[in-house]
């Protein structure tokens, strides 16, 4: 195993692989990797926060989600190499049987590839298996791609934030 390869930790309970990406629930460990994610990805964090992503970013979301048993982190690993990408789950939010994804973000590099889809279908067919009724999404106005891909995999808008957040949900089977 080289040091960008990334090592399976213990079951967490969610099967979240798909046909090419790996779900690995994240530790510390895997920091580095996740913070390389958040800097291949430039435009989201311009887009969204006016601004590079900061550099303890991954820390600072890996310290939250380590405090809230809702929470789960994943790094999304292809066969062979390091994290293509992220995701911030919260389960049973914002009410049981209801999750959110808090972020699902690619390297730019690894964008258009089928990637997000394939991990949205993992997701809701997970979610699914384990008795959840919804998934649910907040995009920001300036994330116009994010809408375009989000309403393709067929979820709806059911509300609007204050600041130009767009929630979106999906029934799930
Ligand atoms: C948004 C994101 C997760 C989508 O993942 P992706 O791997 O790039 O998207 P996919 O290649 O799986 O696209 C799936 C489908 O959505 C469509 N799609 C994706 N982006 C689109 C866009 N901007 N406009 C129109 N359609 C789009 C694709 O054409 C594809 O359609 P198909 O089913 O006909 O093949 C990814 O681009 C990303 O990481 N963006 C930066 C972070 C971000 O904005 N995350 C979302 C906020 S939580």
């Amino acid at each position: 195993m080289t040091s960008e390869e990334v090592e399976t930790p213990e079951e967490d309970g969610l099967e979240l692989d798909g046909p090419r990406l790996r779900a690995v629930p994240a530790t510390g460990k895997h920091a580095a990797q996740i913070q390389a994610c958040f800097e291949g990805a430039p435009d989201y964090f311009a887009r969204t926060e006016g601004k590079p992503v900061g550099a303890d970013a991954a820390i600072q979301l890996l310290a939250d989600a380590e405090v809230d048993d809702h929470r789960k982190v994943f790094v999304l690993v292809p066969r062979v190499g390091g994290a293509v990408g992220v995701l911030d789950l919260h389960l049973d939010y914002p009410e049981p049987r209801t999750a959110q994804i808090g972020l699902l973000l690619f390297r730019e590099a690894c964008q258009g590839l089928g990637y997000g889809k394939e991990t949205t279908a993992a997701i809701e067919a997970s979610l699914a298996r384990a008795g959840y009724r919804a998934l649910r999404l907040s995009v920001v106005d300036e994330n116009t791609a994010a809408k375009m891909f989000w309403e393709r995999l067929g979820f709806a808008i059911v509300g609007r934030l204050d600041r130009g957040v767009t929630v979106y949900e999906k029934i799930l089977p």
